[in-house]
């Protein structure tokens, strides 16, 4: 597939752009800064800009099969979908967190909600706009994200609380869970839980 990851300099979009190439797909990876990509070798094109800027990112959907957005947010979401409206482009994964439906475990939630409640909102916000877009979305809720190696393996729900799994997820291991999730057509139109596998 041909997938334009938004956000691909972030420290899961970089797992994304090898993953996704070395399954075979034609990753373009746009970044805010470019610059950080180290090694663009097996990339199909590069673009530079913001995911705010709708010039910009109409730009970089044309000719696109899909979009995978490592990094979530409302006005992410809000160019995404008039830019890939007008393009035609109709698959579209975004990132967002566990957090934003859930309510348990109570402790750990109600801290996230106390630390991170702008951030959540905002993502409940994009979840939204994607949900009545009339995209083939997919949103991908992780829980807190780190940077060990990967486990190969994620424990995947669709429940608003976790069914099971670690509350700690590799990002390396939610590359693979969101590149999974582009590449299924099953999970078009769902809300994913993703954690670690226990
Ligand atoms: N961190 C967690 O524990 C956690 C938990 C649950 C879910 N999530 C979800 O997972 C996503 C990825 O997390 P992460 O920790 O891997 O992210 P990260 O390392 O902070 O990377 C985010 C990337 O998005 C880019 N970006 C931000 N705003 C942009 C914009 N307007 N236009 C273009 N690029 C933009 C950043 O670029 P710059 O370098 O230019 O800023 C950066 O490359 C989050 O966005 C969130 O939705 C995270």
């Amino acid at each position: 597939m041909k997938i334009l990851v938004i956000g691909a300099t972030g420290r899961t979009g970089k797992h994304v752009l090898t993953q996704g190439a070395g399954r075979g797909h034609e990753i373009t990876a746009f970044a805010r800064r470019p610059e950080l990509l180290t090694d663009r070798s097996r990339l199909a094109d590069v673009r530079q800009g913001d995911a705010h800027d709708l010039e910009a990112v109409r730009a970089a959907v044309q000719g696109q099969d899909a979009v995978l957005a490592a990094v979530g947010g409302s006005g992410i979401a809000s160019t995404l979908i008039t830019a890939m409206r007008e393009a035609g482009v109709r698959r579209v994964v975004m990132t967002s967190s566990r957090s934003v439906p859930a309510t348990r475990p109570r402790l750990p939630v109600t801290l996230a909600w106390l630390f991170f409640r702008e951030v959540y909102v905002d993502l409940a916000r994009a979840e939204g706009m994607l949900q009545v877009s009339g995209l083939d979305w997919t949103i991908a809720r992780a829980t807190m994200l780190n940077d060990k190696p990967p486990a190969g393996r994620v424990h995947l729900d669709f429940e608003a609380n976790a069914t099971g799994g670690a509350m700690q997820l590799s990002r390396a291991d939610y590359a693979m869970a969101l590149l999974d999730a582009v590449e299924d057509p099953a999970l078009i139109g769902k809300a994913l839980g993703i954690c670690g596998p226990k």
